[in-house]
């Protein structure tokens, strides 16, 4: 089976065509960060206009690159939720067009599904890429793997897994039994900012531009944490919780700059490093704990943050203490793209599930959350 995956839910436009074993046929990925960042974030309405000038392009360059027409596909998937509204109906309409006019079934998929599910993709490159792109202690041993099953191999977890979902649009921990909706359960999430939403405010309080968490991650490896530990505080440090809140460290920061303000050279360096050390500490805490509690031995990340190397390295090492079994997809398969949304299609036609051409763009995820957003006591 080959699918034309479409996403267009945030500020990339992306298209590509995998196969339903995960085979990545083609991946082509279109950025809109160049022109989002004077704003220092994401414009919706300029982020939906770009996409429509853009989605057809990229769609044929994603059917060129794989050798197929769109006669040759065996459906089409397309983010239907969430995202931006506008942004969201760019890829709908464009998939139903094409859909339609092929005579193809259509799906819609969830963005976050196809993070959590983006682990499974097989890359040319990637494949042969040793850690930290693939498992960095051997997996477990399998268990039954939930059906629609994606084939078995090394580098691929087996259901079921715990995710670490981080990006700039959604900070969650989730139990993945399999591939289905259903089989996915939010263990906790972030109560405010996303993960990568704090390193792109910070990013932006500190003059570093836009998105933050590359140029912090590269400002940080020279850092000392412990030289700018008092300008930033632990991030939700009680125990048992498995939810997330990262406005406190952004306002955090905020104070200290208009205290003291914008650090230059080393001092830049260490305020930088304190910080992701103290979101990296939050997100591989509750993980680990969210693994011990499920009674589960393999971890996944996926999203943006993903690529964070302090991230990397300290899942890997606090992974390796508890004898969990860690899964880091390359980056390619961590940042938007349209390879995952394909891949989740395809685990959803094999399922024999397909949308009419009345679906519709939703704001929020399908997936039930269990952590309400805001403050307070609980
Ligand atoms: O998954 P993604 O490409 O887009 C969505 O938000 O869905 O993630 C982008 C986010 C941005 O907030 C960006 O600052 C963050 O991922 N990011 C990083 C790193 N690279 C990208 N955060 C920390 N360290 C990095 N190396
Ligand atoms: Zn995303």
């Amino acid at each position: 089976m080959r699918v034309l995956g479409i996403e267009t839910s945030c500020d990339e436009t992306a298209a590509a065509v995998v196969t339903e074993g995960g085979d990545v046929l083609s991946d082509v990925v279109r950025s809109q960060v160049a022109l989002h960042a004077p704003y220092g974030g994401v414009v919706p309405e300029v982020a939906a206009r770009d996409h429509a000038r853009a989605v057809v392009p990229v769609v044929r360059e994603a059917l060129a690159r794989a050798g197929v027409t769109a006669a040759d596909l065996d459906g089409v998937a397309v983010t239907s939720r969430p995202g931006l509204a506008g942004a969201l109906l760019v890829g709908l309409q464009t998939a139903k067009g094409l859909a339609w006019a092929a005579g193809k079934p259509l799906v819609g998929v969830d963005h976050l599904v196809g993070h959590l599910l983006a682990v499974f993709l097989r890359r040319d490159g990637a494949r042969s890429t040793s850690a930290p792109d693939g498992p960095l202690t051997p997996p477990a041993s399998p268990t039954p793997p939930a059906s629609p099953t994606p084939p078995a191999s090394d580098e691929r977890p087996a259901f079921p897994y715990v995710a670490l979902l981080a990006s700039g649009g959604h900070t969650a921990i989730y139990r993945v039994d399999g591939p289905a909706l259903g089989a996915i359960r939010e263990l906790g999430a972030t109560r405010d900012d996303a993960a990568g939403e704090a390193f792109d405010k910070v990013a932006k309080l500190l003059g570093l531009g836009y998105p933050g968490g590359p140029v912090v991650d590269r400002l940080a490896a020279t850092g000392d944490a412990a030289a700018a530990a008092e300008a930033v505080p632990a991030v939700m440090a009680r125990k048992e919780s498995l939810e997330f809140s990262f406005s406190g460290i952004k306002s955090a920061v905020a104070r200290h700059v208009a205290k003291r303000g914008r650090p230059e050279g080393q001092a830049l360096n260490d305020l930088c490093a304190a910080f992701q050390g103290a979101v990296v500490d939050a997100l591989v805490q509750k993980t680990v704990r969210a693994a011990r509690a499920e009674g589960i031995e393999r971890v996944v990340l996926a999203g943006g943050v993903a690529a964070n190397r302090g991230l990397r390295a300290q899942m890997a090492a606090a992974c390796a203490r508890r004898g969990l079994g860690l899964f880091v997809p390359p980056f390619a398969s961590c940042t938007d793209n349209g390879a995952m949304i394909a891949y989740a299609g395809a685990l959803r036609l094999a399922a024999g599930e397909r949308d009419t051409l009345d679906l519709a763009p939703e704001t929020r995820t399908a997936l039930p959350r269990v952590t309400r957003k805001g403050g307070g006591v609980r």
